[in-house]
């Protein structure tokens, strides 16, 4: 279980004052409610009294034979976590990856056991009002320590590099492309993960180093294959996904499964469609808009981030929930 030592008890305690959004006059804004959310509803952290190992985003209980994974409402851009969250955030991922794992149930294995509270082990139903809408009990697997990234439109780091050497993740481009350009064929670029610092982008050969012939090959036709199905279902939606980053994993017996979030906002870039042109930035409904703001200050890049103001704030919940919109059809209720 390569990434389990890392877990760590955590005491039952509440929030942290520094944890808490100021109130402002939000409609998620409810006057009951429990004390572990900011006065927006924010979820910065879930408390439960079980070994936790906390990501920048999700906190990860084992449970024993399974995990309990709670998305919560914190935000990060650049590796950093925002010293403020989203209101709702994590619920928007949760429905989200729950509706692409559905939609890829039949032809891949997913991490997935239950996702209503009174479907999981008793010892956490006590915990509902943290857990309901943002949490997933799953399969605990061996993380396989590579993101798996497809990328379909030339945007971020491909970019930058494509125009110093007309390469993406060392991978070699016809020239004349353009900044968002469609990309003759989606292209795999997998990276490490690091526990500490930024992921590297790495080349299939290093990925072959890494994971062995047979699983590099694997991870690369299943990136592909997921995210051009998942491309030709949002095109049908309006919304282009330019990129997206896929996690799998390894159970005891060796079968390769999906894992962590499938395709949501964090974890791709979703441009709509009907305002997409080559050449420029794209309107997105991602954490690109949190980048832009970053980008306007003076930060390095280094911890602790800047605040964000709250037309940030409502302006990237706004977005994360159009893009649910969009691909599911569905209205999400915070
Ligand atoms: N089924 C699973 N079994 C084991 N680990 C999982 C599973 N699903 C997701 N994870 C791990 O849980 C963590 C989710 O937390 P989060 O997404 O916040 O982490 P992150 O900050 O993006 O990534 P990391 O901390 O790994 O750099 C990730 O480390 C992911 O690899
Ligand atoms: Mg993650």
């Amino acid at each position: 279980m390569g990434r389990l030592p890392m877990l760590r008890k955590c005491s039952r305690r509440k929030c942290p004052s520094s944890n808490r959004v100021p109130p402002f006059n939000h409609p998620l804004s409810f006057s009951t409610r429990p004390a572990y959310l900011s006065r927006m509803g924010t979820l910065l952290q879930s408390n439960l009294p079980f070994p936790v190992r906390r990501g920048k985003v999700r906190d990860v209980y084992d449970l024993g034979d399974t995990l309990l994974i709670v998305a919560t409402d914190r935000i990060s851009a650049y590796d950093c976590i925002m010293p403020n969250g989203i209101p709702g955030k994590g619920k928007i991922l949760t429905a989200l990856s729950l509706f692409w794992f559905e939609k890829f149930a039949r032809q891949f294995e997913n991490h997935l056991i239950a996702t209503k509270v009174p479907d999981y082990p008793e010892a956490v139903r006590p915990y509902a009002p943290e857990l309901e809408g943002r949490s997933m009990l799953v399969k605990k697997a061996r993380v396989i320590p590579i993101e798996c990234v497809a990328r379909g439109y030339l945007a971020g780091s491909g970019w930058k590099e494509y125009q110093r050497s007309q390469t993406v993740c060392g991978l070699s481009l016809p020239p004349g492309l353009r900044h968002c350009d469609k990309l003759p064929n989606p292209i795999f670029t997998p990276a490490t993960k690091e526990e500490n610092g930024h992921d590297l982008n790495i080349s299939h050969e290093q990925t072959v180093d890494r994971i062995g012939h047979d699983l590099a090959n694997q991870l690369r036709d299943r990136t592909l294959s997921l995210y051009a199905q998942a491309a030709d279902f949002a095109a049908s939606r309006g919304v282009i996904i330019a990129d997206t980053k896929f996690e799998f994993g390894q159970l005891p017996g060796g079968n390769v499964i999906l894992i962590d979030e499938v395709l949501t906002p964090d974890s791709s870039r979703f441009w709509p469609a009907d305002e997409y042109s080559a050449g420029r930035d794209q309107a997105s409904f991602d954490k690109q808009y949190v980048r832009n703001y970053l980008d306007s200050q003076i930060w390095d890049k280094t911890p602790p981030a800047p605040k964000l103001p709250m037309e940030v704030v409502h302006g990237t919940q706004q977005r994360y929930l159009e893009a649910h919109k969009k691909l599911t059809g569905r209205t999400l209720r915070l």
